[in-house]
């Protein structure tokens, strides 16, 4: 009988300990997953930003244009070259779009 009280007497402070433990586990799960950058692509470019998006006319496009393909760019979304360092630090193989046109 004495037990079946003991128990009585803990139950609430183990189910709070157990909450909180979660509630803090949860918490710091989901703050490494954003502080990480495994899995992204974009690990500088506009990072408190929800969504980066360029937009451009193409009346304002002068003969060629060369976009960032690889989120390396310091002049992102123009391609500076950061691919090519990269490319050989990683293996990937990724480059820019090139706009041009015709006749370039
Ligand atoms: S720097 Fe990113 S594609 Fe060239």
């Amino acid at each position: 009988m004495d037990n079946v009280k003991s128990v009585g007497v803990y139950l609430p402070w183990v189910t709070t300990v157990a909450a909180v433990s979660v509630a803090i586990y949860l918490t710091l799960k989901q703050r490494g997953r954003r502080d990480s950058d495994e899995g992204t692509v974009n690990r500088t470019v506009q990072k408190d930003n929800p969504k980066v998006v360029h937009t451009f006319d193409i009346e304002d496009l002068d003969k060629k244009a060369v976009y960032c393909r690889c989120w390396r760019s310091k002049k992102f979304p123009y391609c500076d070259g950061s691919h090519n360092s990269h490319n050989e630090a990683t293996g990937d193989n990724v480059g820019p779009l090139i706009i041009q046109r015709r006749g370039n």
